[in-house]
């Protein structure tokens, strides 16, 4: 499938048809969008809201989440699960004001240093802070390219780990100047949690569906391929 249009159409189908009301959105704030991002790793959206704003009332900025104790900041998670995520956060606000003078790191390479920050969460947050080129590959966006691209190698796998990645990049690159990277970010999350769903997808609603191998072969709910146990 061809590559170029891919990321300026679900670009222009997320503003058009995307998800525009979720309360991480609309802000540049990195602080604000990296609170979103860490929450959002294995929760969903509806579970999160909440959480996020009694968070954000508390610990209005960094400096006054690392001003806290991690005995402060716990209540604050307490529900959301995963809570090595909340240790995390707690610690990279004290190595942001004790590294980065107070400010979030200015790229993506340097937010992924920071503890329990990996790569494609880093991006997320350079995409929506910053309008960085790079790209994210998060469980529903291995979903939607897995079919558009018919990769059918395990996930998980370090070499369908590595192609999945690498056509993300190449995606990025292949796009005008003119990409919005936060609207295409979001757009590639929202294909994944609105239409290119887990089961079966809504296809007939997608932007891309001309083009998706999956779609042409029938193959939609053989794709992803699961890692093997
Ligand atoms: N999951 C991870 N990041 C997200 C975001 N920015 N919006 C909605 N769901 C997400």
């Amino acid at each position: 499938p061809p590559l170029e249009p891919f990321a300026p159409i679900v670009m222009q189908w997320q503003k058009r048809a995307g998800r525009h009301h979720l309360p991480w959105q609309g802000t540049r704030d990195p602080y604000r969008i990296w609170l979103s991002e860490i929450m959002l790793q294995q929760t969903q959206v509806s579970a999160v809201i909440g959480y996020y704003q009694r968070f954000l009332e508390r610990f209005p900025d960094i400096r006054s989440l690392a001003a806290a104790s991690q005995d402060e900041v716990m209540p604050y998670w307490a529900g959301l699960g995963y809570y090595a995520r909340a240790r995390n956060l707690h610690r990279c606000a004290q190595e942001i004001i004790a590294h980065w003078n107070g400010s979030f790191p200015p790229t993506a390479e340097q937010i992924s240093t920071l503890p329990g920050i990996g790569r494609s969460t880093a991006a997320a947050i350079a995409a929506f802070a910053y309008g960085e080129r790079s790209p994210i590959m998060d469980g529903n966006v291995r979903r939607v390219f897995c079919r558009y691209f018919g990769i059918d190698g395990p996930t998980g796998k370090t070499s369908t780990e590595a192609e999945l990645w690498e056509t993300a990049e190449r995606i990025v690159a292949a796009a005008p100047a003119s990409l919005d990277m936060a609207a295409y970010t979001q757009g590639l999350m929202d294909l994944g949690a609105t239409v290119c769903t887990r089961g079966m997808p809504d296809c007939a609603a997608c932007p891309v569906n001309t083009h998706c191998i999956a779609r042409q072969t029938g193959r939609q709910t053989e794709l992803p391929v699961p890692r093997q146990k």
